[in-house]
């Protein structure tokens, strides 16, 4: 298993091309299976959750073509040949859940492995289950997997949405295209990646209103045709390599980046006391007076902070000034990077979903283990403006969510360089 070798090395300074988001790229691709035309999205992110998912679809009888070193896929699922996905890719990438509505929308059949929890949390899928229930499917679980059927096919339903579930969101939009009659869901999630979803799905022929509202209507349509459609910039890439600078000092333009992706983070980096400016190009980042002073931060679903950007942050808090206190309302054990940056020698206090982090001046480097992807790159973070060097171990989990990482950062003057096993 590789490792990411860190050495703190000063100001960094140079600009940094923010991809498509991993997040939309993982939600679009499962709607070529709604239409039996071709689906060209470009844009794409080159990451192992997209060869996952090219995996998994090409076995559900998707053509799957790659072009442009993978940043354009063409998906063309002529006609679903095989409605099992099997454990054996679902475990490997949870998202892998969102092929259960599309597929019992165009087919109304669909067995699919139950996803299974994962280091941050239990991660149920019942939400998606019940809507679809609402929607007039039938669902069995069997031996850790989904038995879904639609006879007669979806209708239209309301689905009231006890919390703003972003999966579930995107699998109950996708599967409403094509049900017959109007769907709602009420306290639908409002991410970007939701918004990204309804332009492209609208492109391809479906009638959806209020993305990126707490209430969508989707008003059910025959057919879906093909489209071709640029994923959204990626805006958990760009909030985490806006931190870089906040951490490791200097200046750098963030290519593609906007404020409106992430204003929540944007409003608490201010309050940090670091400038965004937006450029024709996209964000620059500068560090004020080079250290920041201590914020609260509570992740909350989109518009909120991102529990996505929660570990990044705390790794940029670990040598603010003063207290903060961070507290994660999403998932249940997504503080695994806290033990690790303790090691760095970060003064980090866990009880349940609140870590207070009091500054220190500096931290150490030393070996230290990835458990997820937005955990492993928050100790490369840590890593950029620690003393000595940091070896970050089982950075597989980062291969999953950024791209040429090492690239990006070293352009930037950072001191970083991946070792294979
Ligand atoms: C998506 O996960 C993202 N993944 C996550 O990003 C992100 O952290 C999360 O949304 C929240 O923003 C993808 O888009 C592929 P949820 P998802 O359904 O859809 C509970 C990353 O690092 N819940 O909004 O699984 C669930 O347990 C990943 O890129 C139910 O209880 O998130 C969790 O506590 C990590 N029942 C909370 O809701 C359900 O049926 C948020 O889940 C569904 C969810």
């Amino acid at each position: 298993m590789d490792s990411i070798l860190v050495r703190g090395n000063g100001p960094l300074s140079g600009e940094i091309a923010i991809a498509g988001a991993k997040n939309a790229a993982l939600t679009l691709m499962p709607a070529t299976l709604l239409t039996d035309e071709p689906l060209t999205l470009t844009n794409v992110p080159r990451l192992s959750d997209i060869k996952t998912t090219n995996e998994l679809l090409s076995s559900l009888g998707t053509e799957v073509a790659v072009m442009q070193d993978g940043q354009i896929i063409v998906l063309d699922t002529n006609q679903i040949t095989n409605h099992t996905a099997d454990y054996d890719i679902v475990r490997k990438m949870r998202a892998s859940i969102l092929v259960l509505g599309p597929m019992l929308a165009r087919d109304g059949k669909a067995i699919v492995s139950l996803p299974g929890g994962c280091a941050i949390g239990a991660r149920p899928v019942d939400l998606h289950l019940k809507g679809l229930e609402a929607m007039g499917g039938t669902i069995e679980l069997k031996e850790g997997y989904i038995y879904a059927t639609a006879k007669n096919g979806l209708k239209g339903a309301t689905i009231d949405f006890p919390f703003a579930s972003v999966g579930a969101t995107e699998n109950i939009l996708m599967a409403a295209t094509l049900a017959k009659g109007t769907t709602q869901i009420n306290n639908a999630a409002r991410e970007p990646e939701i918004v990204d979803l309804a332009d492209c799905l609208r492109k391809m022929g479906a009638e959806i209103r209020g993305d990126g509202s707490p209430t969508i209507t989707v008003q059910g349509v025959e057919k879906l045709y093909g489209a071709t459609h640029p994923v959204v910039t990626d805006r958990i890439e760009l909030g985490t390599y806006m931190l870089a600078p906040v951490i490791a000092g200097g200046e750098v333009e963030l290519l593609g980046g906007r404020i409106n992706l992430l204003s929540a983070f944007c409003e608490k980096l201010d309050e940090a006391g670091i400038s965004v400016t937006e450029t024709k190009r996209g964000l620059t980042v500068a560090s004020r007076n080079g250290r920041i002073s201590g914020v609260n931060v509570v992740t909350k679903p989109f518009p909120g902070f991102p529990t996505d950007l929660q570990a990044q942050m705390m790794a940029a808090l670990c040598t603010a000034d003063g207290i903060s206190v961070l507290e994660e309302t999403i998932f249940e054990n997504r503080f695994m990077h806290a033990p690790e940056l303790i090691r760095m020698g970060a003064s980090i206090d866990v009880h349940g979903g609140t870590a207070t982090v009091t500054g220190v001046d500096k931290l150490k480097g030393a070996p230290v283990m990835a458990t997820d992807l937005r955990a492993s790159v928050s100790l490369i973070l840590a890593g950029l403006a620690a003393e000595g060097e940091t070896i970050v171990s089982r950075v597989y989990h980062l291969d999953r969510g950024y791209e040429q990482l090492v690239r990006k950062l070293s352009a930037c003057g950072a001191n970083i360089e991946r070792i294979s096993a």
